[in-house]
């Protein structure tokens, strides 16, 4: 619906010199023009901008928006419109499409995922690489099976609190890695998750799984900016990179490997496409760490089963 500001506030048009060129106010949005402000309601994106959006999402994340987040859809997008001051949900695609808008697709990318994640997140995950996983690989080595080296990669790893509590496991036990090359990667889709995982602040609420020792041994509390820093020692331990799981990962293999609460929006092509990148990178003899709701046991072809979130490459 397209109406005159000046039918909607006088005022506006009295003091228009020093108005800024755009005003918004909930899903309304006002652009002075032609001597007047012209009011453009933002409702909900048509089918037609939908099925155009969701196409776009797909090819690039492997995300399938079902057919009820259209207005979820029309929410996230809506406040990129904001931000960038522009009027339609079809100029926004035309530009993000054909790449007028310098960074902005990781600015969309980010809108429309999903990022929630904390600390020692489904816990038994954790017990099985503190008290199975890492006894295991330091029995091979000192049978001279395995390398004196660990790779692990948490791949989606969101904000990184995934990765940094696979990095507070290994510090638990560090005095039995004496001498061993470590190394913890943490990738995801979202560059704000990678830098925020960089930076290694988190709100209270991720760390709701956290004992009281391990606050007092791993994070320092920042009551400024109501959250937890982790300490510098286990930042410097991770590595953290922009990757698409749709793509191959260019890093060596991976004795372990985390994909956990990722797949839930994507179909089953997608969900084939990034298996099939994650068993590559696995080395023989390593583990998949499966979240429960992911969907994809069908998927793992020659992975062998271990538990209901277990898989191992063959060796
Ligand atoms: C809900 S978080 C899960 C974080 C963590 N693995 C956990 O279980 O707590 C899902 C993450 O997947 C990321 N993601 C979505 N599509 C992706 C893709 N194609 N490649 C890499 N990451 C993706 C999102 O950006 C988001 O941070």
């Amino acid at each position: 619906m397209v109406r005159t500001a000046a039918a909607i506030s006088g005022r506006y048009s009295r003091r228009r010199v020093e108005l800024p060129q755009r005003r918004f106010c909930g899903s309304q949005h006002a652009t002075w023009a032609g001597g007047q402000w012209t009011t453009m309601e933002l409702t909900k994106l048509t089918e037609e901008e939908f099925d155009r959006f969701r196409t776009f999402i797909y090819g690039k994340t492997g995300i399938r928006m079902a057919d009820g987040k259209i207005t979820l859809l029309s929410n996230r997008i809506r406040r990129r419109l904001r931000d960038l001051g522009i009027d339609s949900f079809e100029d926004y695609y035309h530009q993000l499409t054909r790449d007028r808008l310098p960074g902005e697709l990781e600015q969309f990318i980010d809108a429309i995922t999903t990022n929630e994640t904390h600390f020692f997140r489904t816990g038994g995950h954790f017990d099985w690489f503190s008290g199975a996983f890492l006894p295991e690989l330091l029995n091979r080595a000192a049978e001279k099976k395995h390398d004196r080296s660990l790779r692990v990669w948490s791949a989606a790893c969101s904000s990184g609190e995934e990765l940094y509590t696979l990095a507070i496991c290994i510090d638990e036990m560090l005095h039995r890695f004496g001498g061993w090359r470590i190394s913890l990667l943490g990738s995801d889709i979202s560059e704000t998750m990678i830098t925020a995982a960089k930076r290694g602040v988190f709100p209270d609420r991720s760390l709701e799984h956290v004992s009281a020792e391990r606050r007092r041994k791993y994070f320092t509390h920042l009551p400024d900016e109501n959250g937890w820093a982790i300490r510098p020692r286990l930042v410097q331990m991770c590595e953290f990179q922009r990757h698409n799981l749709l793509d191959p990962i260019a890093a060596p293999r991976q004795d372990c490997i985390f994909i956990r609460n990722v797949f839930i929006y994507f179909d089953r092509e997608s969900k084939q496409r990034a298996v099939r990148n994650l068993i590559d990178a696995l080395a023989p003899g390593g583990f998949l760490v499966v979240g429960p709701a992911d969907g994809i046991y069908d998927l793992l072809g020659d992975l062998e089963k271990q538990s209901i979130f277990l898989y191992k490459k063959p060796l």
